[in-house]
Parts: structure tokens; sequence; C-alpha cells
């Protein structure tokens, strides 16, 4: 469904700073309707690489193709339809606090000009009931818990209908107990809708949880690719070691033929 040929995303110099290279030369295929994780430590271009899903980083080089099409060139209003089709969620939630629950879920609807009032009503309650904030619709992002206002985000991100859905560490500002809650959500809304999901992280815990499969980014590259359960049981790259190792999962030197254990 969605392909990323060769992308090399170098940020130009700038006055205070020279160019730097954060992607180099990624390929990466996601099929429909699975939930591809993407792991790596800080700074290992993470959210530039999903950026460039929704063109909201333009590769420098290389492809993005979704559905067959490449869509690497596109402006103005068939760039803002194939972005209508994607729905975004964010660390920070990114809601509007002036807005209502509501008023902020309606937000993408609006946008597009192409919803009566009663079709955005309706959609927007639905999408609140979808994600169990029904009796919340009034209330303002400030009146509402971290696992609550995430749920506004990903009710937002639906309501255009996307068929993909990306999450840059959703879960991230969460504590343990709310985003067990979120990723548990995630994967209600990907089996019941059908929904692709692309989900960065830097915690294997979420991977574990949710994703089909993972791919490990280091400084711009991708180290290691596969499916969850045989990465998290033969786990290739030292820094892939390194990820789990928070788990209490230790991959050390095999111990030596024949010692007792
Ligand atoms: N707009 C930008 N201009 C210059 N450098 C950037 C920009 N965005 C990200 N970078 C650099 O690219 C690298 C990767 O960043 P990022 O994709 O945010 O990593 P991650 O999400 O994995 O933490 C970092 O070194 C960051 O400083
Ligand atoms: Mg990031």
């Amino acid at each position: 469904m969605i392909r990323l040929e060769h992308i090399v995303k170098t940020f130009p110099a700038a006055p205070d700073r020279t160019a730097f290279t954060a992607l180099h030369g990624v390929d990466l295929a996601v099929q429909t309707g699975e939930i591809f994780g993407i792991i790596g430590r800080s700074g290992a271009g993470k959210s530039t690489l999903i950026r460039t899903l929704n063109l909201l980083e333009r590769p420098t080089a290389g492809r993005v193709v979704i559905d067959g099409e490449d869509i690497t060139d596109l402006d103005g209003a068939p760039l803002r339809r194939v972005r209508q089709r994607i729905g975004m969620v964010f660390q920070h939630f990114n809601l509007l606090s002036a807005r209502t629950v509501y008023e902020n879920v309606r937000l993408p609807l609006r946008i597009t000009g192409e919803y009566t009032a009663l079709q955005m009503r309706e959609r927007v309650d639905q999408m609140l009931a979808l994600v169990g904030l029904a009796d919340q619709r009034d209330k303002y992002p400030g009146q509402l818990s971290g696992g609550q206002r995430q749920r506004v985000g990903i009710a937002r991100a639906l309501a255009n209908r996307p068929r993909l859905l990306l999450c840059d560490e959703a879960t991230s500002a969460l504590d343990p107990e709310t985003t067990q809650s979120i990723l548990q959500l995630l994967r209600r809304i990907n089996r019941e809708l059908g929904l692709t999901i692309v989900l960065i992280t830097h915690g294997m815990d979420v991977i574990r949880a949710v994703c089909h499969r993972v791919a490990i980014l280091d400084q711009g590259r991708i180290v290691e690719e596969g499916e969850v359960e045989h990465i998290f049981r033969a786990p290739q790259h030292a820094v892939t070691r390194a990820l789990l190792d928070p788990m209490g999962i230790h991959f050390g030197t095999p111990a030596p033929l024949g010692e007792a254990s």
C-alpha cells in the first residue's frame, strides 16, 4: 500500500547550522491493514521519516508511493486530497485549547468544506463514541486527562475516514496504564476499521503491544526489519538489542555449548 523508495532527507544549512542529512536512503513497504512500527533512539530520524509519508517533509531524493500512485511531487488540491486520507496523531495532542472536544474533532471536517452541519454532527458524535468520549463533548482540552486528550486527537485524526493513520510517539507523554488503554484503542481501530497504522515510538513495549511488523531506524538508516515476534526472539543488530534491554530482555554472548543452565 505504501512504499518509500530510497528516501533521502537533507535539511539545508542555515545561518546557525550546517546542512544535515537525517535520512540516508530509506526503503520501506507497509501493507494495507497492518500496524507497522518504526523504532529508534532520539534523533534517529523517526519523525522526519513519518512526516515524509504525508509530505509534511519533502524528501530531497526518492519517492513516496501510495496505492501505486507516486505522490512525491504533488501540490495544491491533489496533495490536499491525499492528506485528507491520512490522519495523524501527535505526542502532545496538538488540540486547540479554546475549542471544545466536539469542535476539535469537527475541525478537519470543516476544512474540507464537503459536509453539511448535520453530517459533521453525526460524524463527530460517531467518532467520540468510538473513542469512548461521548459524555465529554462539551469540555475543553484543559479539563481532560492526558489519555482523554489523546482520545480526542485520535477521534480528530479519524474524522475524515482516513485509510492510513500516522502516530508519532502518541503514547510517549502518557503513564504506563493510560498508554496501554490508548494502544488497545489503536488495535481495535485497526481491527474494526481495517485501518493501516504506522506508529513511531522509542519503546519496544509499545511495539510488542500492537505492531505486526517493525523497522529499527538508526542514524537515518533502517538497520533491521521484520515480524515483531521474530525481532524479539532473535534481534540481529546492536541497536535493536540495546532497545530491548530496558525490557529486561538481554542478548549477550551466548553461553558456550555444553554449559549447564
Ligand atoms: N527542520 C529541521 N532542520 C534541521 N534539522 C532537523 C530538522 N528536523 C529534524 N532535524 C534533525 O534531524 C535529526 C532527526 O530528527 P527527528 O526526525 O526529529 O528524530 P526522532 O524523531 O527520531 O527523534 C535530528 O538530528 C534533528 O536535529
Ligand atoms: Mg520524533
